[in-house]
This record gives structure tokens, C-alpha cells and sequence, in this order.
């Protein structure tokens, strides 16, 4: 019953900008339709490539008191189940590209997957901190465009996690410390042995690939764009670094002519773009960022990242972790069912949880018209962990066994 979630209100802490929202999309500098455009020509000509599917869940709609939810349902993109597939994988064969464009020589990612230059890129390292799904993308990409993959965990992450990225051929070093230490550490090894950083996030003096990785993004944005009859009033989604909300918010502002309310949810014990909501600028949150969405377990935003959302983002969720297995039994048991992962379902719940609270509706202005989209960014990428949430394996669910 979705009227159990206004049970989350007291766990659920809600966080408006003063700023103002800007109506023109100006950050061409950082994400781009153009560079949609080349990504978008690159990604959609890899043997595979499907468009997810955009499922309407009527009825929670209904439960809920809005028009219309789309769930895009990420859990079938390419074998990975997420659609970080779009994003790590896409910055990789990029960055072949760019080095064999240094050497005189001009090539597509059809070149690389055919391997007509894998003595030269042979010769190339990639390297990359993960919670999971970026790496998981980042080593698939090395071993489908022919270089080398070195992926640094943390300790929090599952064996099965680690299991998924060591299948692609990737050497997997798990260290002490969060994921924020692990990024510290890919950038350290990366600068003393040569290997390239292929990062999901930002930082002072690294901008270019993690710009690849969310143009990728981009890809997903624009398929359910073309698969709703009509445009979103309101898009909720799921942030750790902002790479992800932030590739979705430069799609829909510089594409629609008029851009929806987007609200940013995040768990409690992580919420790094909360706070810099809170502060006005990039914040850091310590500790273990202890949360069960383990792809959104970061405590530091991405900056590119950040400069985008905060022009264009007015809204912000923290959600407990308590409603992370009810939703993902919600979507289990939906007919069509659904595989939805820990990190897939925080926009879905943050929504859930607003519409039980005639505060929240007012301030977010969710009304019965409103029409949501958000994005099951993830299918069952822990398969244990998934297993033990929902009570049923993915393929039990996807066979519609209770
Ligand atoms: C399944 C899933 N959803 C959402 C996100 C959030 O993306 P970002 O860190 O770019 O904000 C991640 C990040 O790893 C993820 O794995």
C-alpha cells in the first residue's frame, strides 16, 4: 500500500534552494546536444544495443495521486543491468580514440571492437575507483575495445560486486577506507604507473572523461524522452556523486522548452549534494556513508557535476534506508515485474514518500496532473543482496513466482 510510506516522513528530510532556477540551459561547456549527439552516434552502433524499456506503473500512479510514473527500466541495459554501461564503457572507448588520434590515426568504436589497433591500445591501462557499477562498465569497456582495466573497491562492497567487475578480465584491488578513499587511491597508482583514470566524478584538473562518462548518460535520457507521449512534469532522481541526475538535468533543460521540477534524492547516511544544497557550494560529507544503495554511497560531488544541478535543481530528498526492500517488493510484485537494485528505486520512494504529505506535494507542486519519470537505474547487480531484500531471485520475479 503506498499509504504505508507516509510511515518514511520522519526519516525523510526535504531541502529547498533559495537560489534562483535558471529557465535556459547554459552549461554547453560541461554537457552538451551536441555532444549527446557524438555519443549517441558512437554507443547506439555497439553490437547490442537495445533501448530499455519505459514501463508505466498505473497503478502506483493512481495510489500515489499523480497523473503518471515512467520507470525506465536500466536493469536491461546491455548484460550489466545498469545504465552505467552507457557511461564508464563510452568514456573508455573515447579515450582509446583520443590516443590513437595522437598517433595520426582515426578510428571509430567499431574499429576498436573489431580490434584493427589492439597492438597499439594494448599498451593502455585504464584505471578506476567503483562502489560497482562504473568499474563493472569501465573493465566491460576495456575488454570490448581491447586495453588493460585496474579497478580499485572499497571495503564495503559485496564479493558478488567484485565477482561481476573481475569477469571482464579487470585486476581488482580492494582497499581499506570509503569509496572517496578509493577514489584517492585509482588517482595515486594511475599517476605513478602511466594508467589512465577513466573517473565517474570530477575534480579540480579532471574534467574531461568524467564529462565522457555522463554524456553517455545521456543516451538513457533521451530514449525515454522519445518514449513518453508526453513530456515529465517532475523527474526524481537518485544522486551519489551528481553524475547521474546532473546527465539527465542538461538533457532535459537544453532539449525541452519548458524544463520539469527535478527533485535529487539521496540516503540519509550520504548526502553530499543535500548539504551542498544547504551550504550553496560543493560539501563534503565524512564517515563510514554507511546505506544499503551502495551506488550512492559517496560523500563528494562531482564539481562539473554540482555546477549544473545547482542552476537547475530546486529540490532535495533525504530517504531513510528502511524503504529501500518495500520498494523494491513493490516493483517485484508490479505487473510486468520489475528487477529493481537498492541504488534503482531512491527517486520512486522519494516520490512515494512526498505524495503522502500534502506539505511536500504543495512545495514540490505535485498534483493528480503530475507526470513523473524516473530511472531504475539498476536491475539486480547484487544478486545476493537482491535475493535477500526481495525475497525472490530476479529470474523468480521476472517468472512471476511468489
Ligand atoms: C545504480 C546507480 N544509480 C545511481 C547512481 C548515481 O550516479 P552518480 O554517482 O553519477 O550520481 C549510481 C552510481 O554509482 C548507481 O550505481
Amino acid at each position: 500500500m503506498i499509504s504505508d510510506y507516509r510511515s518514511y516522513l520522519t526519516s525523510t528530510r526535504h531541502h529547498q534552494t533559495k537560489g534562483q532556477i535558471r529557465s535556459r540551459y547554459v552549461h554547453q561547456d560541461i554537457l552538451s546536444l551536441d555532444g549527446f549527439n557524438k555519443a549517441s552516434q558512437e554507443i547506439c552502433s555497439w553490437d547490442s544495443y537495445q533501448h530499455t524499456p519505459l514501463q508505466l506503473l498505473s497503478d502506483i500512479a493512481n495510489d500515489s495521486g499523480v497523473s503518471l510514473i515512467a520507470y525506465k527500466d536500466e536493469s536491461w541495459r546491455f548484460s550489466l543491468k545498469s545504465f552505467k554501461a552507457l557511461g564508464g564503457a563510452y568514456a573508455v572507448a573515447n579515450l582509446l580514440i583520443a590516443k590513437l588520434n595522437e598517433m595520426g590515426i582515426k578510428a571509430n568504436s567499431s574499429d576498436l571492437i573489431e580490434g584493427t589497433y589492439s597492438e597499439l591500445t594494448a599498451t593502455i591501462t585504464v584505471c578506476c575507483a567503483t562502489d560497482g557499477n562504473h568499474g563493472r562498465s569501465v573493465a566491460w569497456g576495456a575488454q570490448k575495445f581491447g586495453c588493460n582495466c585496474e579497478i580499485y573497491i572499497h571495503r564495503h562492497v559485496s564479493e558478488g560486486r567484485e565477482q561481476a567487475i573481475a569477469k571482464f578480465g579487470a585486476k581488482v584491488n580492494r582497499i581499506e577506507g570509503n569509496y572517496d578513499d578509493s577514489v584517492h587511491i585509482a588517482a595515486k597508482v594511475a599517476e605513478e604507473r602511466g594508467y589512465y583514470v577513466v573517473s565517474d566524478t570530477s575534480y579540480e584538473g579532471y574534467t574531461q572523461i568524467p564529462k565522457d562518462v555522463m554524456q553517455g548518460y545521456t543516451v538513457m535520457v533521451s530514449e525515454a524522452i522519445e518514449q513518453m507521449q508526453e513530456n515529465p512534469t517532475h523527474v526524481f532522481l537518485q544522486g551519489g556523486v551528481g553524475g547521474f541526475p546532473a546527465a539527465v538535468v542538461s538533457y532535459l533543460a537544453e532539449s525541452l522548452e519548458s524544463a520539469p521540477i527535478f527533485v535529487v534524492v539521496e540516503p540519509n547516511n550520504a548526502d553530499c549534494l543535500f548539504q551542498s544544497a544547504v551550504n550553496g557550494k560543493p560539501t563534503i560529507v565524512h564517515g563510514d556513508l554507511d546505506t544499503v544503495m551502495a551506488g550512492l554511497a559517496c560523500g563528494e560531488v562531482s564539481v562539473l557535476a554540482w555546477k549544473i544541478l545547482q542552476d537547475y535543481v530546486p529540490h532535495y530528498l533525504a530517504i531513510d534506508d528502511s524503504c529501500v526492500p518495500k520498494t523494491m517488493q513493490l516493483l517485484a510484485n508490479n505487473r510486468p515485474p520489475i528487477v529493481a537494485g537498492e541504488s534503482a528505486i531512491a527517486g520512486l520512494a522519494g516520490l512515494l514518500i512526498a505524495s503522502q504529505d500534502d506539505d511536500l506535494r504543495s512545495k514540490l507542486k505535485l498534483t493528480k496532473d503530475s507526470r513523473i519519470l524516473v530511472f531504475g537505474t539498476e536491475g539486480d547487480t547484487d544478486e545476493e543482496m537482491y535475493k535477500n531484500m526481495v525475497g525472490r531471485s530476479a529470474s523468480e520475479v521476472l517468472a512471476g513466482n511468489n
